[in-house]
């Protein structure tokens, strides 16, 4: 388990190296916690340490692109899907199985779809600007 305490949205640039370091080695990132606890922002902070294209939130596409040097970036957010068959509709498990990053915001209903290499960010509010992130590497513990 890592812990890291952002106080401002600002501090991403000196904690990314290092979160950044974890996610790029394990692919799949389940990124978990309350609306507002900050799992897109922290998606636009990652991308622009990867040099990748401006994250926005794909609440309503399920699922956003984004380039970098080093491939593509799949960000979903599955909050507004409500059944495990609307995944193999989009094309879940090719997504998860293509080799490319995927970062995944509410990523519960996919439970049956993520591999053992998948990791997990937990996001809590402390206050207005501050936010701790919790990565766990076995997300079957
Ligand atoms: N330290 C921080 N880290 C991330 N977001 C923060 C922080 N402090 C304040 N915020 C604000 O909290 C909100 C997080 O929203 P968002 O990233 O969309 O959350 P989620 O995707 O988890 O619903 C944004 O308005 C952001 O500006
Ligand atoms: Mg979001």
């Amino acid at each position: 388990m890592e812990q890291w305490v952002v106080n401002k949205e600002e501090d991403y640039k000196d904690i990314m190296p290092e979160v950044a370091e974890f996610i790029v080695s394990s692919k799949i990132v389940l990124l978990n916690g309350e609306m507002g606890s900050g799992k897109t922002t922290f998606v636009r902070h990652l991308n622009q340490f990867l040099g990748a294209d401006q994250a926005s939130s794909p609440t309503f596409s399920i699922v956003n692109q984004y380039q970098y040097d080093n491939g593509i970036i799949n960000h979903f957010d599955l909050y507004r899907l409500e059944r495990a068959d609307e995944l193999s509709e989009i094309g879940f498990e090719e997504y998860l199985e293509s080799g490319n990053l995927c970062l995944i915001e509410w990523p519960a209903l996919g439970k049956n779809y993520y591999p053992e290499n998948t990791i997990i960010i937990e996001f809590s509010i402390i206050d207005k600007s501050t936010r701790k992130l919790v990565l766990n590497s076995n997300i079957f513990k």
